[in-house]
């Protein structure tokens, strides 16, 4: 939610900079977006509602440009509709200082009161504001701004990642703090930067500090410095990060989720293959994470995650639970927050998230932590608070995910559970060496099998199927088992970027109240693979046709195929691994169908990649 940019320059002009970084963080927030540049006399600030474009037609005038020190911001709004008013930055009385901020201050309404006493007017209706007028009076009396910046945040309550500008006598200066959401710092030898993610600060570095709660950074041309509340110094070192800034490019792609559908045969081969053991009946982790003695005290596992994360999360309780005979529970990490959980040392809390600052998921963490849980993560962000915050980690080779809606990171998470179950299983002695092997061989084998789900004959019967059934009510996706994650996976690719009425059941329960829905303007795709549920499923598309239903098939069932209206067959694998092929023609089923519908697929409306607010 919100990007968040800022850099300071020993020479240059900042401008661009600041509007490209926003382009790569435009997938965080995209309602508004704007930029404040320190100029010689205070500091400018341009801001327009709507996509990034809007902003980069007012900067055409070349007004900002030549300013050394910037900040910038796109969002996603929480407090006051997008306008141009309520776009980030905000400014202070005397158009000297500016702020961005990702979060929300819990106690705006009383501090705003306060300075509407004081004589402040306000200029939006946003949380934020109320950061730039009591930041602005503090510096008034203050050393330098990061002092100022302390002072005010000693009285706000709520969580930010904010980044403040000033145009002082002494010249520019930026500062950026932390509590809550993400922020990573960077220098390079000539500048200074500060952005909401690493994708922000990789044109410039791959060397970056994240900031922790409390943190402050004071950013001055190469050089960051970074202090606690209290105004100590506090050593944030720099880590490597292994991501090319050009990874998060569109190439010759119409949308980022299309490309990203396609790279999940190379995204499984990344995150899964080097990790197969020597032996091939094994997994080994890199640096000899998931050792036996790691699982020695395990008696369960507790998996939290929310949305495609928490699908991923209950594919891994089936493969857990199946190969490690370990009992696994999963839970939407925003219940589990708040349902004061049974969790103690013998659990293994496991979060599961693309980004690894969804809010609720480390929330979620720091609860099973507190009470007593070791903590695992299976995480694409190499840097993130939930990597750095879990005591075991499966790093996924997703790259950057770009798309809102999450393709590739989600089949990432489903092979980075494989290999976690396998491993699992392997050290408690529940799977032997042979079934092992055989399982991890199969997994190889899913690469062309991936492959043959995006030629472009197979992603044409997509496309006419999309067309077929683009006019419909509303879908009904069924699933048993292993599938039944898929069948919700299916449903919420499908409503989050074409908005189509859809639903996703355990096939066994259609019985128990969605057969109701049946009837010819309802789609029932039902995925069914090859394994030990398939007749049950069978079935259930029999019971569908006898009510008029219409139905597609998906899976490597080619029985089901036969009784179904339409059909996308899927190569055969072992039933624990079918949900990896199942998902991508679901995935490119929503893809058409959105695209069909003239939806915005990269940025689908009301939403934000990266929900690091409750
Ligand atoms: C759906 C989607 C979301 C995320 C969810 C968790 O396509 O992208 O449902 O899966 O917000 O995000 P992460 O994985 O970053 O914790």
């Amino acid at each position: 939610m919100c990007g968040i940019v800022g850099a300071i320059l020993s020479e240059g002009s900042v401008v661009q900079g600041l509007v490209d970084g926003l382009r790569v963080l435009e997938y965080r927030g995209y309602d508004s977006s704007g930029v404040a540049v320190a100029a010689d006399d205070g500091v400018l600030v341009r801001k327009k509602e709507g996509r990034l474009a809007n902003l980069e037609a007012a900067l055409a005038d070349g007004a900002l440009e030549g300013a050394r020190a910037g900040i910038g911001h796109t969002r996603w709004a929480t407090h006051g509709p997008p306008s141009d008013r309520n776009a980030h930055p905000h400014l202070g009385r005397h158009g000297t200082l500016a702020v961005v901020h990702n979060g929300i201050i819990e106690n705006y309404l009383a501090l705003k009161e306060e300075l509407t006493g004081s004589g402040v007017v306000f200029q939006s209706e946003t949380d934020t504001e109320v950061l730039a007028h009591l930041i602005e009076r503090e510096l008034a009396t203050a050393d330098d701004l990061s002092s100022a910046v302390r002072r005010c945040l000693a009285r706000v309550e709520g969580y930010y990642a904010l980044a403040v500008l000033s145009r002082g006598p002494a010249g520019p200066e930026v500062v950026c703090a932390r509590q809550g959401p993400p922020l990573a710092v960077a220098s390079t030898a000539d500048a200074a930067y500060l952005a909401s993610d690493l994708l922000g600060l990789l044109p410039y570095t791959n060397r970056i500090s994240f900031l922790e709660d409390g943190d402050i950074a004071v950013l001055t041309p190469g050089r960051v410095q970074v202090i606690d509340l209290q105004g100590r110094l506090v050593e944030r070192l720099p880590k490597t990060i292994h991501w090319e800034s050009g990874d998060s490019g569109l190439g010759h792609w119409p949308h980022h989720m299309l490309k990203e559908i396609h790279e999940q045969g190379d995204v499984l081969a990344r995150t899964a293959f080097s990790r197969i053991a020597k032996g091939a009946d094994d997994v080994e982790f890199e640096g000899g994470a998931f050792s036996d003695e790691f699982f020695a005290e395990i008696e369960r596992v507790q998996v939290t995650a929310c949305g495609t994360a928490l699908h991923a999360g209950m594919i891994a309780s089936y493969l857990i639970e199946g190969l490690a005979r370990i009992p696994v529970d999963v839970d939407f990490a925003s219940e589990f927050r708040y349902r004061d959980p049974l969790v103690g040392p013998g659990t293994l809390a496991l979060a599961i998230s693309q980004s690894g600052e969804t809010a609720d998921t480390l929330a979620a963490t720091r609860l099973a932590r507190s009470k007593g849980a070791k903590v695992a993560a299976i995480c694409n962000v190499e840097g993130s608070s939930q990597v750095r915050e879990s005591d075991g980690v499966i790093l996924t080779q997703a790259g950057p995910e770009i798309g809102v809606a999450s393709t590739k990171a989600f089949t990432a998470q489903v092979a980075a559970a494989l290999l976690l179950a396998v491993r699992m299983g392997r050290a408690r002695g529940t799977l032997d060496s042979e079934r092992a092997r055989e399982l991890l061989q199969e997994l190889r084998l899913l690469r062309p099998k991936i492959d043959s789900l995006l030629t472009e004959e197979a992603v044409g019967r997509v496309r006419r199927l999309a067309r077929l059934h683009v006019e419909q009510n509303g879908f009904l996706f069924l699933g048993r088992g292993v599938n039944f994650p898929i069948a919700l996976e299916g449903a919420l690719k499908l409503k989050e970027i074409s908005y189509m009425h859809a639903e996703g059941y355990a096939a066994g329960e259609m019985k128990h109240g969605p057969i109701a829905l049946i009837d010819p303007g309802m789609t029932i795709v039902v995925i069914n693979s090859v394994g030990h549920v398939a007749d049950k499923v069978r079935a259930n598309i029999e019971q569908v046709k006898a009510r008029g239903g219409v139905t597609v098939s998906v899976g490597s069932d080619a029985a089901s195929h036969e009784v179904a209206e339409d059909s996308i067959p899927v190569p055969e694998t072992s039933e624990w691994l079918s949900p990896l092929l199942n998902v991508i023609p679901l995935q490119l089923l929503s893809y058409y169908v959105a695209d069909l519908r003239g939806c915005d697929i990269d940025k689908p409306r009301n939403l934000a990649k990266s929900v690091t607010v409750e």
